[in-house]
């Protein structure tokens, strides 16, 4: 019998996790409190904040249909642009811009470029594909009460970029950060955002008066929604399926498989999790 259960003392301990823990006795058993989270849960939000981030990201959604003309607020605007402004960008050069669209009139003209490179689209798809493409609804340009044009001013921070070096179109990636965020703060703020790609690049800069220098990397827009689909709409449609993320796995290299117990583990966590939330989970 240790000094401590003969007196019933208490001792404080540092574990060899990095945790603090209370030791005590209760009876013959040695009891353990822990005082501070594990050394590797310390910088691990709370789990409602870690649920409402990653329901933010399974419940975000292409939106097209469902806009309400219900105005978007100047408050919740600054907030989900200030948080496409956070975000990371190559050498810090944070290359974007952000063009906010509400006239009707100018909505109208990047519609008509929609509705030109949309029919020259139709044309790349063969038979039945072609069929589906057409009836799919790609875009909520004059539904949605704003529309933003996101882009990325190549001479933002000089000719030589920390990290942009040898991969020129890392401020284009950079960019393309931002948007996701701001997608994502959209969502949390329970606006509907969507992507429209189908648009010539260069028509689209004169209508805006974009500079020569500076690129068009998304059109979106935003607004109120009716309701978010509980799926992408294109996996409703039949278009294509989500693709099973443990198939997109290589360990250390590309053409070889592993019987590493570790990724052996790891895809079948992968598996079953994607079943859960293909489930609705
Ligand atoms: C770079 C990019 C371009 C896209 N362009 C379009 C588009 O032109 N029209 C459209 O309806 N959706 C567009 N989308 C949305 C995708 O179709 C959508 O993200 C995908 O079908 C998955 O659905 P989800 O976003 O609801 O999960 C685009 C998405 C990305 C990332």
């Amino acid at each position: 019998m240790n000094l401590s259960q003969k007196t019933g003392l208490k001792r404080l301990s540092r574990c060899a996790d990095g945790t603090l823990r209370l030791l005590s006795m209760k009876g013959t058993e040695m009891e353990t409190t822990k005082l501070s989270q594990d050394h590797t849960d310390q910088h691990r939000f709370c789990d409602a904040a870690r649920d409402a981030l990653y329901h933010t990201i399974f419940s975000r959604r292409g939106v097209r249909g469902q806009f309400t003309p219900e105005p978007v607020d100047e408050a919740m605007l600054s907030r989900v642009l200030m948080a496409a402004h956070y975000a990371p960008s190559v050498g810090f050069m944070q290359p974007w811009s952000f063009t906010i669209v509400r006239a009707h009139e100018t909505k109208q003209k990047v519609h008509a470029l929609f509705n030109k490179a949309h029919a020259e689209a139709a044309d790349m798809f063969e038979g039945e594909k072609r069929e589906t493409y057409r009836n799919l609804k790609l875009e909520g340009i004059l539904e949605a009460p704003i529309n933003i044009c996101v882009t990325c001013d190549k001479d933002r921070a000089g000719p030589v970029v920390i990290g942009r070096t040898h991969i020129p179109q890392m401020d284009l990636h950079s960019t393309v950060c931002a948007v996701q965020n701001l997608w994502l703060a959209s969502r949390a703020e329970g606006l509907g955002l969507g992507w429209v790609s189908i648009l010539d690049q260069d028509k689209l800069k004169e209508t805006l008066g974009i500079p020569e220098n500076v690129e068009p990397v998304a059109y979106l827009c935003l607004g109120h929604v009716s309701y978010f689909h509980d799926k992408p709409e294109l996996q409703k449609a039949g278009w294509r399926k989500r693709l099973p993320l443990d198939e997109l796995i290589h360990f250390e290299h590309f053409e070889q498989a592993s019987d590493d117990p570790y990724a052996t583990r790891l895809l079948q966590e992968m598996r079953s999790q994607q079943q859960h939330l293909e489930n609705g989970g």
